[in-house]
C-alpha cells in the first residue's frame, strides 16, 4: 500500500489535518507541542522550524474553548508516559455531557456508574465491563464519549489511534503497541483503540500486521488482569469489518446513530454560535428539521462555515459580532438543503412552510421564494397544515 512509503512530513501533515478536521483544539496544540520537541522531519533547519512553529503557539489563544483540556498538574506526568505521533494522553475535562438521545444517555450512564461504584458486582460476584466496542458513521461522538467517560471517571486517557499506527510505525508496531499497553497497565485508565477497523482493514501480507492483531487479541484476552477501574473502549465506524472473533471479546457494544431531531435540536441550541445570533427558537427548530441525516460533527462544521462565510463578506468596517445577522446568514445558507429536504414529500413541505408561517411570520411570497414553489402552492399547503393541526389537537 502506499501508505507505507510516506516520509515522516507527509505523516505529520496527515496526522495535522485529521486532528485540525475533526476541531480537537486540544489536540491540534498537543500536536504542535510535540513537533517543537520533535520536528517531524531530520532538516537542517529543525531549530528555525522549532522557533517559528513555538511562535505560533505561543500567539494562539491559550484558552480555546475546546472540551478537552489537559490538567496543568498532570501535564508532566502524561506527556512521559506515551507521547508519540499514534498515541497520547489526556486528562479530559468535559464542562457539558455530550448530547444524546435516551438510550445512549442511557448506556453512557450506566457504563460510567458501573465504574464509579463497582462494589456492588463485586459483591454479587461481576466485574464493572472491561471492554467496550463503540460503533456508528463518523461525526456522532465516539471520539468525544470517550473522552466524556475518562472525565467522568476522572481517569486519564491514552489514546492509541490503529489508523496511523498501521501507516506510521511499519517495522516497529508492535514494539510500539505493547509499549502503550504495557504502560496503559501500571495505572487506572481509560484505554481508547481509535479507529479500530483499521486492523481489520489491513492486509495480512505485512508481518507488522499480524503482530498487531495478536497483540490486541492479548490486550483483550488479558484485560481482566488490568488495574482495578481500567476501561478499555474501541470505536469503529465499521463494525463489519471486524472479526466475530474480536466481536465477542467486548463486553457491550454501544451503538452511536445519527441524531434524531430533538437532539438536533439540543444540539443546535447549544451551539455558541447559534446562541451569540439570538436565533428565535423558531428558526432554530427550522434548521434542527432540516438537517435530517447529519451527524453532530457535520452541523457544527456547517454553522461555522456559514458563520465565517458572513463574516468575512460582511462590511469591512464590521468590528463586533453583532453587526453580522447570523440568523439571516444560517437561513440563507439553510435554503439549499430546505429545497433537499421538502423534495421528497408534499407533507415535508407542508410542515416546513408551516412553521415558517406561524413561527418565523414570513408571508407566503418570501416563504416560495425561499422554498422555489410559488406563492399559491405554499397557500395550499398551510391550509392543509392548518386542517391536519387542526385535526391533531383533537
Ligand atoms: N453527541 C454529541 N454531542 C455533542 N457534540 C458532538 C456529538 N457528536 C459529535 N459532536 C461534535 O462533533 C465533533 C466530532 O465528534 P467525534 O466524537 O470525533 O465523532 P466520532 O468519533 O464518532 O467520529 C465533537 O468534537 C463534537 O464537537
Ligand atoms: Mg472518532
Amino acid at each position: 500500500m502506499a501508505v507505507t512509503k510516506l516520509g515522516a512530513a507527509e505523516r505529520a501533515l496527515i496526522e495535522l489535518a485529521r486532528v485540525a478536521l475533526t476541531n480537537d483544539a486540544d489536540g491540534l496544540h498537543q500536536l504542535c507541542r510535540r513537533f517543537v520537541r520533535r520536528p517531524p522531519t531530520e532538516t537542517s533547519a529543525a531549530p528555525e522550524f522549532k522557533a517559528e512553529l513555538a511562535a505560533v503557539l505561543a500567539a494562539s489563544p491559550k484558552n480555546h474553548t475546546s472540551p478537552l483540556r489537559n490538567d496543568p498538574a498532570q501535564e508532566a506526568r502524561p506527556a512521559e508516559l506515551v507521547d508519540n505521533e499514534v498515541s497520547w494522553v489526556q486528562y479530559p475535562q468535559l464542562e457539558r455531557a455530550p448530547i444524546y438521545s435516551a438510550e445512549l444517555a442511557d448506556a453512557v450512564a450506566s457504563l460510567v456508574n458501573e465504574h464509579e461504584t463497582p462494589e456492588r458486582l463485586i459483591s454479587f460476584g461481576l466485574s464493572p465491563s472491561r471492554a467496550v466496542l463503540f460503533t456508528g458513521p463518523p461525526g456522532v461522538g465516539k471520539t468525544l464519549t470517550a473522552s466524556y467517560i475518562a472525565s467522568q471517571l476522572k481517569l486519564p486517557l491514552i489514546t492509541l489511534n490503529l489508523a496511523s499506527l498501521m501507516s506510521s510505525f511499519m517495522g516497529r508496531t508492535g514494539q510500539n503497541l505493547q509499549d502503550i499497553v504495557t504502560k496503559a497497565r501500571q495505572q487506572p485508565c481509560v484505554l481508547f483503540l481509535d479507529e479500530f477497523d483499521a486492523l481489520a482493514k489491513s492486509r495480512d501480507d505485512n508481518s507488522d500486521v499480524g503482530e498487531v492483531k495478536r497483540l490486541v487479541n492479548v490486550v483483550l484476552q488479558q484485560l481482566d488482569q488490568w488495574p482495578h477501574g481500567s476501561l478499555l473502549i474501541a470505536a469503529t465506524n465499521h463494525p463489519k469489518l471486524l472479526d466475530p472473533a474480536v466481536h465477542r471479546r467486548f463486553d457491550i457494544t454501544v451503538k452511536f446513530k445519527l441524531p434524531e431531531y430533538d437532539e438536533r435540536l439540543s444540539y443546535i441550541r447549544g451551539n455558541q454560535i447559534v446562541r451569540q445570533a439570538n436565533m428565535s427558537d423558531e428558526a432554530t427548530r427550522m434548521l434542527a428539521l432540516i438537517s435530517e441525516g447529519w451527524s453532530p460533527a457535520e452541523i457544527q462544521n456547517w454553522i461555522n462555515r456559514t458563520a465565517r462565510h458572513a463574516i468575512v463578506n460582511s462590511d469591512a468596517k464590521i468590528i463586533d459580532h453583532d453587526s453580522v445577522d447570523m440568523t439571516d446568514a444560517l437561513l440563507s445558507s439553510a435554503k439549499a438543503q430546505a429545497r433537499l429536504w421538502i423534495s421528497s414529500s408534499m407533507e415535508r413541505r407542508a410542515e416546513l412552510a408551516h412553521i415558517i408561517a406561524v413561527e418565523l411570520g414570513w408571508p407566503q411570497r418570501r416563504i416560495g421564494d425561499w422554498l422555489g414553489v410559488s406563492h399559491v402552492t405554499v397557500g395550499k399547503d398551510l391550509n392543509r397544515s392548518s386542517n391536519n393541526q387542526s385535526t391533531r389537537g383533537t
